[in-house]
């Protein structure tokens, strides 16, 4: 069966009477007027129904724990509503645990992630409550122990492992391989175990957890890591796996990103084979999709404006966003799929190269993309910008992050308003 995070776009996404392009009934031209550009818009039924593709295809488990990996896009209204969905998340700074904790999550369904958490964001997470800490290296080990035991509490904890898988993705979003900043080795755990039945006494561990990488398009890697984590737990007799993230969204019409149930059906059924393998009662299975929740869901609306024909070579044009709102192209090579929102039916193609406003060559969006003949005051629609645009958004240039509104049923509200230029200065100090 197919599942929302093998769309190109978002659900509601169709052409209007009026021949503009539609995103939760709303028309985007319009959106564009309202509320300016750059703009992020985020579709509501998307998100929630990709949360219900995840809860289907894993029907068959019982104890399956959903965590949204909130590093892919983290604002209160979106936590809101995933956790509406009855998704726990996974978050990996101070900044994150507030987001979720003021968005009203369970904070009994929040992990917190990371290779290098500071002592007060783990006290932070102690006090208001966090399910579970993944504990990534001994020095963190010993560190949480002492925050632990400040508060006088015990804190349940998993270990994250590396276990030794690659996967075929960009280097830079590779996190299972031997060679990595991230988790234990397999050869560490034993240590780890002794020390926190023996000395980390404030530290209660119920399992392990691994991460293999994002954007995977592999789905017989999830079956590899789940033989490896069941055979670990079997050994130390624990009752917990944490999978992690990583299933894939598609950029463009080349991409294929697996369905959710076939990778759910994959993990299943070697859980199940590992469970009567290595004689275990069945654990709880966590699982930390962040991208293929929320990437789909989102697009992102520019308003075109200068172009530049170079003699005999490119025609770059430029949109009044760029690496700042949308950092992937330039730091992963990332592909996009962008249609004209005032005129997605026109004909007249071009070869251009989309490009960003930002004083850096490397600011392109779009590189040689047919598109219809772009003039300035047209409106772009680039799609699939709903994971890692928003959170990985910087100043650059000094220039205000975006806006970012969220469509349903022909209505739209802001859910993180447009920085101003105030903004920008209000943590300057004249000396
Ligand atoms: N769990 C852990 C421990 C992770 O490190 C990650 C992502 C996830 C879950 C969620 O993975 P996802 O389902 O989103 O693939 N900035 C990069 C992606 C970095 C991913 C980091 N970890 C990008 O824009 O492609």
């Amino acid at each position: 069966m197919e599942s929302i995070n093998q769309n190109l776009k978002p659900l509601t996404v169709k052409i209007n009477d009026i021949g503009n392009l539609e995103i939760g009934g709303c028309d985007s031209v319009a959106l564009a007027e309202k509320y300016g550009t750059p703009l992020y818009v985020m579709d509501e039924d998307t998100i929630r129904g990709i949360c219900r593709d995840y809860k289907q295809a894993f029907k068959n488990y019982s104890k399956v724990n959903m965590m949204y990996a909130s590093k892919a896009l983290c604002t209160m209204a979106t936590a809101k509503l995933i956790a509406s969905e009855g998704f726990g998340f996974d978050v990996v700074s101070a900044g994150e645990i507030y987001t979720v904790y003021k968005a009203g999550a369970d904070m009994s369904k929040v992990l917190f992630n990371g290779n290098n958490k500071s002592y007060d964001e783990l006290s932070l997470a102690i006090e208001l409550g966090v399910g579970r800490i993944s504990v990534d290296n001994f020095f963190e080990l010993a560190l949480l122990n002492e925050v632990a035991k400040a508060q006088n509490k015990t804190v349940d904890i998993l270990l994250r492992i590396t276990p030794g898988i690659e996967c075929h993705t960009h280097e830079y979003i590779q996190t299972g391989h031997l060679d990595s900043k991230f988790g234990f080795d397999l050869t560490q755990i034993d240590e780890a175990v002794e020390l926190i039945k023996n000395d980390y006494t404030n530290l209660r561990l119920h399992g392990l957890h691994a991460h293999i990488g994002s954007q995977i398009f592999e789905t017989s890697i999830y079956g590899d890591e789940i033989e490896i984590l069941v055979k670990e737990i079997a050994r130390l007799g624990l009752n917990e796996i944490n999978i992690g993230g990583g299933i894939g969204v598609k950029y463009t019409e080349n991409d294929c990103p697996p369905s959710v149930y076939d990778v759910a059906e994959i993990i299943i059924k070697r859980l199940n084979e590992c469970i009567e393998k290595y004689n275990i009662e069945p654990p709880a299975l966590f699982i930390e999709p962040g991208r293929s929740i929320i990437s789909t869901a989102g697009v992102t609306l520019y308003t075109v404006g200068s172009s530049k024909q170079v003699p005999n070579g490119r025609k770059y044009v430029a949109v009044d966003g760029g690496m700042s709102d949308n950092v992937r192209p330039s730091m992963y090579q990332a592909e996009y799929t962008a249609q004209v929102a005032n005129k997605p039916d026109a004909k007249n193609f071009e070869k251009v190269t989309i490009a960003g406003r930002f004083c850096e060559s490397g600011d392109i969006l779009i590189k040689d993309v047919e598109l219809p003949e772009l003039e300035e005051g047209d409106i772009l629609c680039v799609y699939n910008t709903g994971a890692y645009n928003y959170s990985m958004a910087s100043n650059y240039n000094r220039v205000p992050k975006p806006a970012m509104v969220l469509v349903k049923n022909s209505h739209s509200c802001i859910i993180v308003t447009r920085e101003t230029l105030d903004d920008l200065i209000s943590h300057d100090r004249l000396n």
